[in-house]
């Protein structure tokens, strides 16, 4: 690809942060999911690319918006593969919390691993490990694999996982181990990037979160030279048979970072809330701020964007 869409899609996901930092707070998970939805759908109508969202909103049937095999955008080519997240963390916003991001990613036709709408184990770690993560490994293991790699020992190192009951585990294993652990209570893909973030205060990514995400999350992290993997999680028959239908045939598969996200990636993402990587969106007098990250892994040029927006100038997406 010649041109970096993220650096026109960036107005993507500021509109869909735009609309869902509206609603923080209000305790409305789905209204602040929906604004985002609507306002990235009919801003990425605007883009001159055409773009077949493989991860999105869920199934045709179910989500009327940004489903899997939309065809959105204002031109015939080029053709790419779009990731979305209109809004990551949708209870993080119901709350006001920290870290919701609004997240678009970009591959040539067929760069992102079309995973399904269920769970994935995920590790991943910033580009000073890189190649020293193992999710067939003990989580023991990579962290005295990773420690190594960054030249600190294992009680150094910041492990990030979501707090769910389903890590009891992990944790335990982590603690046990002399690491260091943030829970968080929603939003790991931005926890993914985080790892990456030279001074973050997090090392390493462990615990089952949405596949969809972990696509998402490869995305970023792939345009800065970090690594991760996965291995899907299903927690029903009808997820297995929707995988198969989905090309998955190897359950157990290990999935690298290339196998989750290929080729040449852009990736953009607009903070909706104050976060670890991104500040959130300020409103003043007739307008707000944005922060946003634009990536390439071509180019592996990182650009964090500061944006103004004054809304009696800005083009109204119809
Ligand atoms: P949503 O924005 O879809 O609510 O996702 C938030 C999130 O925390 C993701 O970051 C994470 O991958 C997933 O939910 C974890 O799922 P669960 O809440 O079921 O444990």
């Amino acid at each position: 690809m010649e041109r970096n869409l993220a650096l026109e899609v960036v107005r993507v996901t500021e509109a869909a942060a735009l609309a869902a930092a509206r609603l923080m707070g209000r305790g409305d998970n789905v209204a602040a999911d929906q604004a985002a939805v609507t306002a990235m759908r009919k801003a990425l109508n605007y883009v001159q690319f055409k773009g077949r969202v493989v991860i999105g909103e869920g199934e045709r049937d179910e989500a009327p918006m940004l489903y899997i095999g939309e065809e959105v955008g204002a031109a015939e080519v080029p053709r790419v593969d779009i990731a979305v997240d209109p809004l990551e963390g949708t209870s993080i916003v119901a709350s006001g919390g920290n870290n919701a991001l609004a997240v678009i990613a970009i591959a040539e036709e067929g760069g992102f691993l079309h995973a399904p709408d269920t769970y994935m184990d995920k590790i991943a770690v910033g580009p000073r490990a890189h190649g020293a993560i193992d999710i067939t490994a003990s989580p023991t293991d990579n962290l005295r694999s990773v420690a190594k790699a960054l030249k600190v020992y294992v009680e150094d190192l910041c492990v990030i996982i979501l707090d769910r009951p389903r890590h009891q585990e992990l944790i335990r294993e982590c603690r046990e181990a002399g690491a260091r652990i943030k829970l968080i209570g929603d939003g790991d893909v931005a926890g993914a990037i985080a790892t990456a973030k030279e001074g973050s205060g997090v090392d390493i990514l462990m615990g089952i979160g949405g596949a969809p995400e972990g696509v998402l999350a490869a995305a970023a992290l792939k345009c800065i030279g970090g690594d991760m993997q996965g291995v899907l999680k299903f927690r029903n028959k009808e997820e297995i048979e929707r995988a198969k239908t989905m090309g998955v045939t190897d359950l157990d598969r290990v999935y690298t970072i290339e196998d989750l996200a290929s080729s040449d990636v852009m990736f953009a993402a607009t903070g909706v809330t104050f976060g670890d990587y991104l500040q959130g969106v300020r409103f003043f007098s007739g307008g707000a701020l944005t922060q946003s990250v634009v990536m390439r892994s071509k180019s592996r040029t990182v650009r964090i964007i500061d944006t103004t927006h004054y809304f009696e100038f800005k083009p109204k997406y119809e």
